[in-house]
């Protein structure tokens, strides 16, 4: 068991940004990584749906003989997570109890904002997984939606970007927010604009690297680190043509990114 792969799975390319976490944490281990592009965004659409989508990437990433799950994807780990873990054999990580958790240990003031997808800040997953840590924060959320095909496009730093972000903003910076949490594996990429935006006092949250800590910890727990080092290169799926994924998957990764193969997940 403890020499099979780590699966991850996102709506897209957004997950690389977890999957860049894993390989920086868990250079030993082997990965393999499913992009449903032919569905995405998954932000935009109803929880059933979303979890139907997530069942059937878990559903895949099993069939790759896979010994943990990462839902490296806010809007599945806000609506599907739960569901998930009751129904695979293996350990399933989200991606929102990691960040949350972060945000608590680093807000001073106990003041925290949430940008996430419109289903992610529907749901109020972060709301809830902050809450239980710590009752008395005052939390405001905003969703986002352009931002996610801003950074696909490869306009992160971009005027555009920056004006987005101003508007999505400022309701946030309003309520004199100390920490945000990035509720989008797509919003690392506009890490540089929203921190000019927000100002240097607000901390921005990335929960990718507190993922792959979680990741690493489950692995250790249950006996499930590798004994031998991995000597394979990521393996890469995709739901539709691979030439988007590919393209702008680099930003992501911050590798190139090459064995990506195109699956049905019907
Ligand atoms: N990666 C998704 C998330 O973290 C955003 C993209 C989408 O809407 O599918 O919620």
């Amino acid at each position: 068991m403890s020499e099979r792969a780590v699966g991850v799975f996102d709506s897209g390319v957004g997950g690389l940004t977890v999957l860049r976490a894993l390989r920086h944490c868990l250079p030993d281990e082997d990965l393999v990584y499913l992009g449903d592009t032919a569905r995405v965004p998954y932000g935009t659409k109803s929880a059933p749906t979303v979890r139907r989508y997530a069942v059937e990437a878990a559903h895949f990433l099993m069939e790759q003989r896979v010994k943990l799950i990462v839902v490296a994807c806010n809007t599945a780990s806000a609506v599907a997570l739960e569901y998930l873990a009751e129904r695979f054999p293996v350990p399933v990580v989200g991606v929102i109890e990691p960040g949350a958790r972060r945000a608590l240990e680093v807000s001073q003031q106990g003041r925290i904002g949430v940008i996430g997808t419109e289903g992610t800040v529907r749901s109020q997953a972060y709301e809830k997984a902050i809450r239980q840590g710590r009752a008395d924060v005052s939390i405001s959320a905003a969703a986002c939606p352009l931002f996610v095909p801003l950074a696909e496009e490869g306009w992160a730093d971009h005027e555009i970007a920056r004006i987005a972000a101003q508007e999505y903003l400022a309701p946030l910076l309003s309520q004199g927010i100390d920490t945000l949490v990035l509720g989008c594996t797509h919003y690392p990429l506009l890490k540089k604009t929203l921190q000019k935006v927000a100002g240097s006092s607000v901390k921005l949250i990335d929960s990718a690297e507190e993922t792959a800590k979680t990741v690493a910890t489950l692995l250790q727990r249950d006996d499930l680190r590798r004994r031998q080092p991995s000597q394979e290169p990521p393996r890469f799926f995709v739901t539709d043509i691979p030439d988007r994924f590919e393209k702008v998957g680099g930003a992501f990764l911050g590798d190139t990114l090459d064995r990506v193969t195109t699956i049905s997940l019907d």
